[in-house]
């Protein structure tokens, strides 16, 4: 199974900005077998981005993307604009759910919309904190897994991959606290368990499980050891290429 390295750019650099970053990552990456890196750029840069990348070495993710295809829907990007830019979207995402205020049925919406485009999504969930101090994490992992993939035919899942974000673990979050090696596996498991009872064992062996939450190159290799993770979501980090490039480097050691 391949490992993933996600950079999550969010809403930072401009589209030149990106280029620089683009070229200097090309740079400096060997060409390794079995190991996807993506990078999330904003939306005004990928179509810049996806004429400069060499997507045999790299490979472009949208962070969000609108699950009609055309019409009136003033500001908004769809996926069918998207098709042939970007070969995965980050959907879901808790700055989406949260600040956007998009619940499940949106993005059970979007998720189906990136596959009928040949965009994999890679669905985003995770507990707040207060969800996760009062015991209801495991119910809240299991609605936004479902949730999200509620439209997705069971031949259609092994295109998806889930992202496993606490979101009291993600750096911009205020007063956020890195997430143990047991506390992600406990949920890791929650998430493996959930799609084999779901889809049976067999479509759920097949899922990529990435995690992300304050992923550095000092907690990479505890995190891409954890047994069902299979690659990682990076925010932060993503924007210092040297500590990308560390955490690259990494995630082909744990793989080697
Ligand atoms: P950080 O790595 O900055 O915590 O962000 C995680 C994230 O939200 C990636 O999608």
């Amino acid at each position: 199974m391949k490992t993933y390295v996600v950079g999550n750019w969010k809403l930072n650099f401009t589209v030149g900005e990106a280029s620089i970053y683009l070229h200097k990552l090309s740079k400096s990456l060997p060409n390794y077998r079995n190991l996807e890196v993506v990078v999330a750029p904003s939306m005004l840069a990928l179509q810049p981005l996806s004429l400069q990348v060499d997507r045999r070495r790299i490979k472009l993710a949208a962070q969000d993307g609108f699950y009609r295809d055309y019409g009136a829907y003033t500001g908004e990007v769809s996926f069918s604009q998207l098709r042939g830019l970007a070969d995965y979207a980050i959907i879901g995402h808790s700055e989406r759910r949260y600040v956007f205020k998009e619940d499940d049925k949106t993005i059970q919406k979007k998720v189906a919309a990136a596959l009928r485009n040949k965009i994999k999504p890679i669905l985003c969930i995770g507990e707040i904190e207060s969800e996760r101090a009062f015991g209801e994490t495991a119910d809240v992992i299991k609605d936004q897994l479902l949730g999200g993939l509620a439209e997705v035919a069971d031949d259609n899942l092994s295109k998806v991959i889930i992202a496993y974000e606490p979101v009291w673990a993600i750096s911009s979050v205020k007063g956020a606290k890195l997430a143990s090696p047991d506390e992600i596996s406990e949920v890791i498991n929650i998430i493996r368990q959930t799609l084999s009872d779901t889809y049976g064992p067999e479509s759920a062996e097949k899922v990529s499980v990435l995690f992300g939450g304050s992923v550095s190159p000092s907690n990479a290799g505890a995190y891409l050891t954890i047994p069902g993770v299979n690659g990682l979501l990076v925010g932060g980090a993503s924007l210092i290429l040297h500590e990308f490039i560390d955490i690259i480097e990494i995630a082909k050691k744990v793989q080697a």
